[in-house]
């Protein structure tokens, strides 16, 4: 079995945990626990990314900021199995990665400038942080959606997530400057917060399976190693996933 701990619980380095079993799915035969621990995260933030955040269907056109990370190279496999056309942004050195994932389009992050390249998208999906939010919007056609899982959380979000309205002023300030870009673009603004969500996650199995999404490690460390890999990992210089391994596979 493998989860994404419920909603609430950002993750957890246990041999046991508790968590409801509707965050639960059976792991893909073909992975090892390793492959697999890496996956629940990025799995489910980038299928509901396009499938419900953003809503695109076959044959639309999706620009995929930073698609050499953990969501953005798991948003780009899916994509192009959902049938869509994929733009994406990396630096240099990952050129050649996300190609290989399938990217149809690829912007050099550091020799281009995506809002000058990249025009009329049907969704972008951004994961980066506010500047690149508001630049997205001269990416994204009249009534497209860009989606963030950065910055820019807005009430929307903190009505869903039940948080009191006490602090919705904060979140209507955070979300200002996206949702005021989506207004002269003619755009749509979205937040996404991932869900976990097991029967989702055991949907993608056959994926998995047939080798048409893979796992993307950097570095696996021991539990014993847990600190040095919570240092490594926010240090931002790893090239997929962390992961702490429990036990051998
Ligand atoms: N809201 C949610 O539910 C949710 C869920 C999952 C993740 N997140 C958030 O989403 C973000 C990405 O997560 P992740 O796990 O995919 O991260 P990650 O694996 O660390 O990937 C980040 C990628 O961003 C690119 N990058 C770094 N600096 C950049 C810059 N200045 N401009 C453009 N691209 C840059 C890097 O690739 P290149 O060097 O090739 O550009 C890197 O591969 C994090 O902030 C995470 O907290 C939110």
């Amino acid at each position: 079995m493998y989860t994404r701990v419920g909603d609430d619980r950002l993750g957890t380095f246990a041999l046991e945990t508790v968590t409801d079993e509707s965050a639960v799915a059976h792991k893909p035969a073909s992975l090892t626990h390793v492959e697999a621990a890496s996956l629940p995260m990025a799995l489910l933030t980038a299928q509901q990314l396009l499938t419900e955040a953003a809503g695109l269907q076959r044959g639309q056109s999706v620009l995929i900021h930073a698609g050499a990370g953990a969501v953005g190279s798991a948003a780009i496999q899916l994509a192009k199995h959902l049938g869509l056309q994929v733009t994406t942004t990396a630096s240099t050195g990952n050129i050649e990665f996300v190609r290989e994932l399938g990217a149809d389009t690829v912007i050099d992050r550091k020799t281009q400038h995506f809002q000058d390249e990249v025009r009329n998208m049907d969704a972008v999906l951004d994961s980066v942080g506010m500047e690149n939010l508001l630049l997205s919007f001269r990416s994204i056609k009249r009534g497209g959606t860009v989606v963030s899982i950065s910055d820019g959380p807005d009430v929307a979000l903190a009505r869903h997530r039940r948080v009191s309205p006490l602090v919705w002023p904060v979140f209507a300030a955070m979300g200002a400057k996206p949702h005021a870009a989506a207004r002269r673009a003619g755009a749509n603004y979205r937040y996404w917060f991932m869900r976990a969500d097991g029967q989702q996650l055991e949907s993608l199995n056959p994926l998995l399976e047939a080798g048409r999404v893979h796992p993307h490690i950097d570095r696996v460390f021991p539990f014993a190693q847990t600190a040095q890999a919570i240092a490594y990992a926010e240090a931002g210089k790893a090239g997929g996933k962390v992961v702490v391994q429990m036990r051998p596979d």
